[in-house]
């Protein structure tokens, strides 16, 4: 290879490097569909209770999730399992487009934290937490082509602890409070 070939290379290599790394910093407006807002499906009646764990309880994890959880899930997770204000500009231009609404609708379909806890993704919500616990445990979210875009959006050590630490207590919490129905014959 001649030298002015390699720095023809090098000058492309360069340049797409440069254009990804301003391209992830650049946001255009989410659209609002893309939200899928849902009810709490729990009400806000202590009496009440969903899939035979009592609100009373369930409004208490709601309470420490918002608090302790959701900032980190919404920096990390949000972009796909939830509601943001603003998607990477990216995100906008085809055939990329495609792909990432593609990966949202799915993702959100799995599992959707836009009305925070409980997720409600599964049969049993309680399932939910045993499933966000393993993805963090087995590193499989964010996904591996999403992290090479925003270098930071894997969780730290510390904020996967926070994470799990919680979904382990009130999946054994709300377990213990669970009143299950009587098996019909
Ligand atoms: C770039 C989009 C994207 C981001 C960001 C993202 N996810 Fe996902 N997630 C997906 C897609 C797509 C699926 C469904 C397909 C699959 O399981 O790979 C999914 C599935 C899941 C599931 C269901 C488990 C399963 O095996 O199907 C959980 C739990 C989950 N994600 C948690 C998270 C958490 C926690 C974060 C943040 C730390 C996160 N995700 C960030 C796209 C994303």
């Amino acid at each position: 290879m001649t030298t002015q070939n390699r720095n023809t290379l090098l000058n492309g290599f360069c340049l797409v490097v440069g254009f990804l790394a301003v391209m992830r910093f650049m946001t255009v407006p989410a659209n609002s569909t893309e939200g899928e807002l849902r009810e709490n499906p729990c009400p806000h009646t202590p009496s009440a209770s969903i899939q035979g764990v009592p609100c009373s309880a369930v409004l208490a994890a709601a309470e420490v999730y918002d608090r302790k959880v959701r900032p980190i899930l919404q920096v990390k997770c949000y972009d796909c399992h939830g509601v943001v204000a603003r998607l990477p500009l990216y995100s906008k231009i085809p055939p990329v487009k495609g792909m990432v609404e593609d990966d949202i609708r799915h993702a959100k379909k799995e599992f959707n934290m836009s009305a925070g806890f409980p997720f409600m993704a599964e049969k049993d919500f309680l399932d939910d937490l045993h499933e966000l616990r393993e993805v963090l445990e087995e590193d499989r979210m964010p996904p591996r082509n999403y992290k090479a875009m925003h270098w930071k959006s894997g969780l730290t050590t510390e904020e996967k602890k926070i994470v799990m630490a919680w979904a382990k207590n009130i999946e054994n919490a709300l377990k213990a409070t669970r009143v299950l129905p009587p098996a019909s014959e």
